[in-house]
């Protein structure tokens, strides 16, 4: 908690875009504007504090976005930023403008920008965590992890469909380039019968086996689905089941970016307009460097640092239900 209290604020969209930024940044600008304050955009992430492309923005400029996938601030993961140079070009923007608070939505790049600006800097930085990924703590949800969760839902359940008409094994990779929440939960609602993900050890003995206990009993449909930050990709993983089982009609589908797109789910809504209205309410109250989360379905307040440092852990349940469930 700090004293110094805000009049300006400036609102950004940083690293990867993720469904449900345009509900914080709704949420931030008419919170903002509710409270007397002035509210910039900032457009491009932290490469449009340095080029100067800070826009003053009204509630009619977060009209109907709410349900828009994307970032209407658009986004960037920039460089520049990382230098003392660029950070200090950035700050001369900001106080032309008398901005004196910031309010970041990203991932952890993007705090770890967060956290040196505002320690070189007197301009309070709050958090919001904008990411498909979820690989941030002090939040039970990221804004847009339930949306992607959702679309990498729908496509393995399609995938299902074509998978059980020819009797084949499906490697399905998912985004989460650290994380393997996006795997672990849709893997587990399409009832995949392996789930990969970089948090435990990928045993490709023990995939193996069980991938030919299944075809003795006669389950010739397989979902594996991997995240993309687990030790072996899928394609890795494709070649090694082709050549240890040659009898298995294997096929890969990576599917990208298309998870981090499309209109935000409710939830994703919600926990964005919820997170975009604490932040301002941080700023107002004088708290500088932490992350607005959400756990237990109450506002949490998490330092930056600890946020970006402590992950999220996978807890033994989660991977004991795959095991179970999947027999
Ligand atoms: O961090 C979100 C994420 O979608 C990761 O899952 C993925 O590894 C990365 O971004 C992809 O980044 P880019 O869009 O820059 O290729």
């Amino acid at each position: 908690m700090g004293s110094k209290k805000v009049s300006k604020i400036g609102v950004l969209t940083s690293g990867g875009d993720a469904p449900g930024m345009n509900a914080a940044i709704r949420a931030v600008v008419r919170t903002g504007i509710y409270n007397g304050l002035e509210v910039f955009g900032i457009m491009r992430g932290y490469s449009g504090m340095i080029d100067d492309d800070i826009h003053p923005m009204n509630s009619r400029s977060v009209a109907n976005i709410i349900q828009r996938g994307g970032t209407i601030l658009k986004t960037a993961r920039s460089m520049v930023f990382m230098e003392a140079e660029g950070r200090k070009l950035a700050y001369e923007n900001l106080r032309k403008r008398g901005i004196d608070g910031l309010v970041i939505i990203g991932g952890d790049g993007s705090f770890k920008g967060a956290q040196k600006f505002s320690n070189e800097f007197d301009i309070p930085c709050i958090g919001l965590p904008g990411t498909i990924d979820k690989d941030i703590a002090g939040s039970d949800f990221t804004i847009g992890f339930d949306t992607a969760v959702n679309t990498a839902v729908e496509a393995i359940d399609k995938i299902r469909d074509t998978a059980d008409a020819h009797d084949r094994l499906f490697i399905v990779e998912v985004m989460g380039r650290d994380a393997g929440y996006i795997a672990l939960h849709s893997g587990i609602a399409t009832g995949a019968e392996n789930i990969l993900i970089p948090e435990t050890e990928t045993d490709i003995e023990e995939l193996i086996q069980s991938l030919s206990e299944q075809e003795k009993r006669k389950k010739l449909v397989n979902i594996i689905v991997v995240a993309e930050g687990d030790k072996y990709g899928a394609n890795e993983i494709s070649s090694i089941v082709k050549k240890r089982l040659p009898s298995a009609d294997t096929r890969v589908c990576i599917l990208g970016h298309i998870q981090r797109g499309g209109s935000p789910t409710c939830l994703d809504r919600l926990i964005a307009s919820r997170m975009g209205f604490a932040a301002v309410e941080c700023l107002l109250n004088g708290t500088n460097n932490v992350m607005v989360g959400i756990l237990n379905n109450q506002l949490h307040y998490t330092p930056l640092d600890h946020a970006i440092k402590a992950k999220q852990k996978i807890s033994e349940d989660w991977l004991r239900i795959v095991k179970i469930l999947a027999s």
